[in-house]
């Protein structure tokens, strides 16, 4: 059968993990999907770095967006990050020439979400990005595919892999915020700009995108109330764990009589709860649905293997020709976020 050809734009943490999987599950991937899946072309910042991965044979380009022109590129994965700029270029291009894309971009998709995918829907083509909510947790199309057939009420949940990492390690080790978020960034999980990740501010980019797969709603990023956990403090911690409480770092979006509110900040929730007991890089959604009730999934929210597997699983989709509205609802159909407003205080 005819190979699905990849090129990948960014060979960070998570472009370096979909190469591994790409080769090392090579076999298992081809039978699953019935032709093999080749990484074609690449495009980095420097070619120089080790990536650990053989790069040998494979076309490199300088500039990402000529990616987007290889006619030898079936699927164009961007892995760059950023809401604009290069990765936005890349996308648009990338559809504009045929080329389906897989992304792990939650920044892009909170900022440019309805118009991307009516761009990729008006030209049949797939946009996917399993990978930019919640690390290896299927959360996208575990919402839109496996509880279609509900009205959501809520959805909730850890969305940050590093914060909650963070607020774990400073209860359990009793280390300082700093020395934690500098083991987060040597362990891949933090953002280039950590202040996007402990101020709230990469939750609120997933929460946006969840908000539209869960209310059939155009993505809506400035709606979202933020706030982050720079001003938790130890003994905030501490006391909360006395009261049989952590404190989590909750993403929440949900229907209200007056709207959709969609809010990012710390709560201190039951040490009992499944989000109470989820602790590390772990992410956990939990989404209550009018028929199914409420459905929990917990698992990594960050880090090369993770992000990596979600990834790989969207090339799997566009391989075997599986097509859905990129936010359940044909875009075209989407329609305006119904705010609601949120009390500042
Ligand atoms: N910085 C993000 C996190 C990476 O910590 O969750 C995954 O999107």
């Amino acid at each position: 059968a005819k190979p699905l050809k990849i090129g990948i734009a960014g060979l960070g943490t998570v472009g370096g993990g979909v190469l591994q999987i790409l080769r090392r599950n090579a076999d298992l991937l081809e039978a699953r999907c019935g032709r093999p899946v080749v990484v074609t072309a690449v495009s980095a910042r420097s070619r120089g770095k080790d990536r650990g991965a053989d790069l040998s044979g494979l076309r490199w380009y300088d500039d990402a967006a000529a990616l987007a022109d290889d006619p030898e590129v079936d699927v164009v994965c961007e892995l760059i990050g950023g809401s604009d700029g290069v990765a936005k270029t890349l996308v648009e291009t990338a559809l504009a020439n045929g080329r389906h894309v897989v992304t792990a971009n939650k920044a892009l998709l909170a900022r440019h979400g309805t118009a991307l995918a009516l761009a990729a829907e008006s030209r049949g083509l797939t946009l996917a990005y399993e990978a930019a909510v919640a690390g290896g947790i299927p959360v996208i199309k575990g919402l839109r595919e496996g509880l279609a057939a509900n009205r959501v009420r809520e959805v909730h949940g850890i969305l940050n892999g590093t914060c909650n990492y963070i607020l774990t390690e400073m209860r359990t080790t009793g280390r300082d915020f700093a020395a934690v978020l500098a083991d987060a960034q040597r362990l891949g999980y933090a953002e280039a700009d950590p202040g996007f990740d402990i101020d709230g501010v990469d939750a609120a980019h997933k929460l946006a995108i969840l908000t539209a797969v869960a209310f059939g709603c155009q993505v809506d990023f400035d709606s979202v109330h933020v706030e982050g956990i720079r001003h938790i403090s130890s003994l905030d911690i501490q006391y909360a764990d006395e009261l049989g409480y952590r404190i989590r770092l909750l993403a929440i979006g949900r229907r209200t009589e007056r709207g959709i509110e969609q809010r990012v900040h710390p709560c201190m929730v039951p040490v009992g709860s499944p989000i109470g007991a989820t602790d590390g890089v772990f992410n956990a959604v939990v989404a209550d649905g009018d028929f199914v009730d409420k459905v929990v999934l917990v698992g990594r929210g960050a880090g090369a293997g993770p992000t990596a597997s979600a990834v790989v699983a969207d090339i799997l989709d566009i391989a075997q020709g599986r097509r859905t509205p990129t936010f359940g609802v044909p875009a075209e159909r989407l329609t305006p976020l119904p705010v609601s407003p949120i009390d500042s205080r």
